[in-house]
């Protein structure tokens, strides 16, 4: 495996490979990140993995200086998961002096997560656009758990005609339920029990969607019922929307999208089920 720090070096390495599948990552790998780059290996031949904490998704008051980061740690799972290339630059590489672009998605970028980190979406759809450019991957591999970014980078893709399949993978669990994240270190002992909270109301949502409930209201008011159960968790939004528009619906449709985000304390946790 070979870890490339900029741009020219990883163009270098990457003309030797025919195919290749991309799994851009912040970082602070887990399960979830270690199965796209299994599917991404299988599937294309070759995989490579961005592992870079892109600043312009963070707000000023947001977590960019606390993300965790643990770079050997990273590349030593990404090695033993099959990938044969890691881009991993530095801010000074993506963004040198005088840089200045930036990507709006219109639309499916106004709610959910994009109406609470308003500039969010347009710091992605940038990093993302580069990382696709530099990489020239002909897949690019992302976990359903981030489903509004899935969203987002389905459209940047279409929208700028990108030669890059965007293959979009089920979030990967704990045993208890809660989605794997980077984020999930934040949490003390007491809320990572509690986190799984998460995980029961969208599974109430479910259930009453399996027992024949098709008002999306209902099952709102499902997983609000859940999440009172743990006061300490700290309600953001609670969603039953389209999942191409992300708009909120009256009445449940196959697929649509149950999604919901959740505070402890200052970390923020999302997750979703497509029903
Ligand atoms: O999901 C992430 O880790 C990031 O948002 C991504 C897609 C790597 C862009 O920085």
């Amino acid at each position: 495996m070979k870890t490339c720090k900029t741009v020219a070096e990883f163009r270098a390495a990457r003309a030797a490979l025919p195919a290749l599948g991309v799994v851009p990552t912040m970082g602070f790998l887990h399960e979830g990140h270690l199965s796209l780059v299994r599917r991404a290996k299988a599937e294309c031949g070759a995989a490579a993995v961005t592992i870079f904490v892109n600043p312009t998704q963070f707000a000023p008051h947001e977590d960019f200086s606390r993300y965790p980061r643990a770079l050997a740690r990273d590349l030593e799972l990404v090695e033993a998961a099959g990938a044969d290339l890691v881009f991993a630059p530095d801010v000074s590489e993506m963004y040198p002096e005088g840089y200045d672009l930036r990507i709006e998605v219109g639309g499916v970028t106004s709610r959910l997560e994009g109406a609470v980190r308003p500039a969010h979406f347009s710091g992605v759809a940038t990093v993302v656009a580069k990382l696709l450019n530099i990489t020239q991957a002909s897949r690019a591999y992302f976990g359903q758990k981030d489903a509004q970014q899935c969203v987002v980078i389905r459209k940047l893709a279409r929208d700028l005609n990108l030669p890059c399949e965007i293959v979009v993978c089920p979030t990967v669990r704990e045993a208890d339920g809660l989605a794997m994240s980077s984020r999930n270190a934040y949490l003390s002992p007491e809320q990572r029990e509690r986190a799984t909270v998460l995980y029961r109301a969208l599974s109430a949502a479910k259930a009453r969607h399996e027992a024949g409930q098709t008002r999306a209201e209902a099952l709102r008011a499902a997983i609000h019922d859940v999440l009172a159960e743990t006061p300490e968790a700290g309600v953001d939004y609670v969603s039953v929307a389209d999942p191409d528009t992300l708009e909120e619906l009256d009445e449940v449709k196959d697929g649509a999208l149950v999604s919901l985000a959740v505070r402890f304390g200052p970390t923020r946790l999302i997750d979703n089920f497509l029903l």
